[in-house]
């Protein structure tokens, strides 16, 4: 997520800017940019160092703003990168959160005559904010006056020419905190960027603006001033960035429900989607005989799901292929009547690109669902779907897999309801899709009781994820996760596999983690666990609220998530499977966020 740093007080602003940016790297960015009150602006994509690298040697002020941007709207471009101003280069604005109303405020502002340097949401706060300053006596009265028309969330920090030595700060869904010190005051998105400088903070609320002068601070809500706690950092860098969690992958799968909200926000009508990346290319992808989706490990598991979204409710026939294999396949399909899905949260894993390259060589329309904007896969697809899960600094894949789903559950339902996807149908998925956040929040409750569990499997050396039908691929992603971070030698099988092969492992050492939830097959999959059972395996069943006893007698532990449309159920046993990976690693003290012989990104074959 994007890094905000501001400083105004006795010293070089520069310096101060440019560690605080520094801090925030962890965060994953792509460009970078600071600006300094009556010097000016001085911004690159790539990473701080090339900004500090082209800083002019003896550039020198007091106050500034610094960025680092994770792009959502535009890719990572000079232009794009932040901070930004207004035509009168009058104002200079960093921002965090996505302005929502963007396009109707700049249809507007472009309508007046104003020129757009760039194609960022925050270029037009920036636009709003320079005209209100040109008529209102202050730059706190400007500010209000312009987030007064802007829907969304932001976290932001504003600098002005005529007003030097002043900081204005304002926060709505995107954190900001003020760092108070002897020789100034700080203020950031993440307190990494101020610890070095102070411990004394003074965390913002949604809906709070901050005033902030190298004599002081006024802090100001809707109904006037607030008096706010000022409180003393207590953590260290590290675990700051880790906001207090022991590792990146905690902390990852419990921003999963924020994530559904972010992977949805914008996207969602009463009884369809609305994906501005494939507005252009929908009536050719419509008219698709075959939707072919490839991508490696976690991502290749979301493309299963996908396969079944995008056939049982938009009834396109979809095949879905390791990317690692696809690059190889001589493409047979007729390409005008084919469209490729290439899923990748990196955005650079090297067989998908490659299988992206021979694709489009052969005529396919390409299409991606990418987290890092502006990424190599990002740039080699014709069109696609932003996750907007922001960055996942663990190697392991959780938030961004359920992302992944989410984006396959917009693409299915805006194919389904431009072919015979009826309008209640319609409905009902969005309907459900809307609680999925909630019903997030549910499963993760689940992670207490998940701790005892794999305290109680600890010693398991080998296991089965089983599940059937739209949990065969969960069955499949919940084996991966267990293995390349606890290193359990862990198989993923269609349930109805058991009996072909299988079954002959089982016995009292090997665990069976299996997926049932009270849906169209729970019947077939009780009578696995029953068939295990009588083998005496050990047996771990993740199903539905409500279904419990009906396992108690069957599995040596039960856990349950709450039960939505049957389509969309993946999103939610994914997650304790996530969290019992996840603790049976801890378990064993590993090195959890960066697993031996793994890396974030495969961008070798
Ligand atoms: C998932 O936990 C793994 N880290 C790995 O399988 C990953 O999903 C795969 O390498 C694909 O990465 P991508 O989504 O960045 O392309």
């Amino acid at each position: 997520m994007c890094g905000i740093v501001g400083y105004t007080g006795s010293k070089n602003a520069v310096p101060i800017l440019i560690s605080g940016l520094k801090a925030l790297e962890y965060r994953g960015y792509d460009s970078a940019g600071i600006h300094i009150v009556n010097v000016g602006t001085i911004k690159r994509t790539g990473k701080v160092a090339e900004l500090e690298k082209s800083l002019p040697a003896a550039i020198d002020g007091t106050t500034g703003v610094g960025h680092t941007r994770w792009a959502t709207h535009g890719p990572p471009t000079e232009a794009n990168a932040h901070p930004h101003a207004d035509s009168a280069r009058i104002i200079a604005l960093v921002h965090n959160g996505i302005i929502e109303n963007y396009a109707e405020l700049k249809a507007a502002l472009v309508q007046e005559g104003i020129v757009f340097a760039s194609e960022t949401d925050t270029e037009v706060l920036a636009q709003l904010i320079g005209k209100e300053f040109s008529i209102k006596k202050d730059l706190e009265s400007a500010v209000r006056a312009a987030l007064s028309k802007v829907r969304g969330t932001y976290g932001i920090l504003v600098a002005a020419e005529r007003e030097p030595g002043k900081l204005v700060a304002a926060k709505l869904g995107s954190p900001l905190m003020l760092g108070i010190a002897e020789d100034g005051y700080h203020v950031a998105s993440d307190a990494s960027a101020i610890l070095p400088y102070t411990r004394t903070v003074i965390y913002l609320e949604d809906g709070e603006m901050a005033t902030v002068t190298k004599e002081g601070y006024r802090i100001e809500a809707d109904a006037g001033p607030v008096q706010k706690k000022i409180e003393e950092l207590e953590w260290g860098v590290e675990e700051i960035q880790k906001m207090g969690y022991e590792h990146f992958m905690l902390k990852e799968i419990l921003e999963i429900p924020e994530v559904i909200t972010n992977t949805l926000r914008g996207r969602l009508l009463s009884d369809s989607a609305i994906l501005g990346g494939l507005r252009d290319v929908l009536p050719r992808i419509l008219k698709a005989k075959r939707i072919i989706i490839t991508g490696c490990g976690s991502a290749y598991y979301s493309g299963l799901i996908g396969e079944m979204l995008i056939e049982e409710f938009a009834g396109i026939p979809a095949e879905v292929e390791l990317a690692s294999e696809l690059r190889y396949r001589r493409f047979t399909m007729n390409p005008k009547e084919a469209v490729l899905i290439a899923v990748s949260q990196s955005g650079e894993t090297l067989d998908t690109l490659e299988a992206v390259k021979e694709a489009k060589k052969h005529g396919m329309l390409t299409l991606g669902i990418v987290n890092v904007v502006g990424s190599s896969i990002a740039r080699a697809t014709d069109a696609g779907v932003y996750n907007h899960a922001g960055p996942e600094i663990g190697v392991a894949s959780t938030k961004a897999f359920i992302s992944q789903l989410a984006v396959f559950v917009l693409i299915a339902l805006l194919l389904g309801r431009n072919r015979e996807l009826s309008k209640i149908e319609g409905e009902r998925l969005v309907t459900e899709l809307r609680q999925l956040p909630e019903l997030a929040r549910s499963a993760l409750s689940l992670r207490p009781q998940i701790e005892s569990i794999a305290a109680t499997f600890r010693s398991t050396r080998d296991a089965y994820f089983l599940g059937r039908k739209w949990h065969c691929p969960i069955a499949y992603e919940g084996a991966l996760k267990l293995k390349e971070i606890s290193y359990v030698h862990a198989e993923g099988y269609g349930a109805g596999e058991m009996k072909h092969g299988p079954i002959a492992l089982i016995d009292p050492d090997f665990l069976s983690v299996i997926l049932a939830p009270r849906d169209s097959v729970y019947e077939k999959t009780k009578s696995n666990m029953q068939e295990i059972r009588a083998r005496g395996g050990r047996l771990l069943a993740l199903t539905t609220q409500g279904n419990e006893s009906d396992l108690f007698s069957l599995a040596d532990a039960v856990l349950s998530v709450p039960l939505t449309h049957e389509a969309l159920q993946p999103l939610l046993t994914a997650i304790p499977l996530q969290l019992f990976a996840y603790e049976m690693a801890r378990l064993r003290a590993l090195p959890i966020d960066q697993p031996r012989n793994l890396a974030k990104s495969v961008t070798v074959e």
